[in-house]
């Protein structure tokens, strides 16, 4: 590190001291915050994700094979792990009344849950769009951080275009990795 970088990081580290001079404060200061812990978020290689992270996205993009989507013809598919290792995975279930049809994330999870683990440490999401990653809806996110104790990440895969029986990812397939705290920031808590 030369002079002009030693100085910029010491009035940096003032500047972080000081605090804003208008009044406001980084959030990051408050300790009244209900999630202060933010995993990192970024977008990775698949080849270059960790085991945890490429056998989630397998196992959501086969489940997404049984995915029933007549109507939107969107498939998707979702893999959750339990705290002890375990894996339930599911796919979006259509109806024709439409109300009654179930995300891939909360079909994945109620069978979990349904059969006695209620904590989960990661998950995957596998759809198709060609403009990019699908992130859970609104009503997923809330799902999902009620069976996490903690921020867990949730791995984000983009389905290969054409569907194969035996569908894979590509080492270069681009993967986001972001969590349920930055899905669902500020979340509604009771106070323990
Ligand atoms: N869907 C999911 O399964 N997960 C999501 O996170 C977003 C939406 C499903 C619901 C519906 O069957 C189809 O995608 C189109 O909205």
């Amino acid at each position: 590190m030369n002079y002009m970088e030693q100085l910029q990081e010491l009035q940096t580290e003032v500047d972080k001291r000081q605090g804003p001079q208008d009044g406001r404060y980084s959030i990051t200061e408050s300790l009244k915050l209900p999630h202060p812990i933010k995993l990192p978020e970024y977008t990775i290689r698949f080849a270059d994700l960790d085991n945890c992270g490429r056998e989630l996205l397998e196992d959501a993009l086969n489940a997404r094979c049984n995915a029933y989507a007549p109507y939107s013809k969107f498939k998707v598919g979702a893999a959750f792990r339990t705290k002890c290792g375990r894996v339930f995975t599911g796919c979006n279930i259509e109806n024709v009344a439409l109300t009654p049809g179930s995300c891939a994330e909360r079909t994945a999870l109620v069978k979990g849950i349904s059969e006695g683990f209620k904590c989960y440490d990661a998950g995957a999401v596998v759809a198709y769009h060609e403009s990019g990653f699908t992130t859970p809806c609104g009503v997923c996110r809330q799902f999902i951080n009620e069976f996490a104790k903690t921020d867990i990440p949730i791995y984000i895969g983009q389905a290969p275009e054409v569907s194969s029986k035996l569908p894979a990812f590509n080492d270069d397939d681009e993967v986001l990795v972001t969590s349920i705290y930055h899905l669902l920031p500020h979340s509604f808590t009771v106070f323990k």
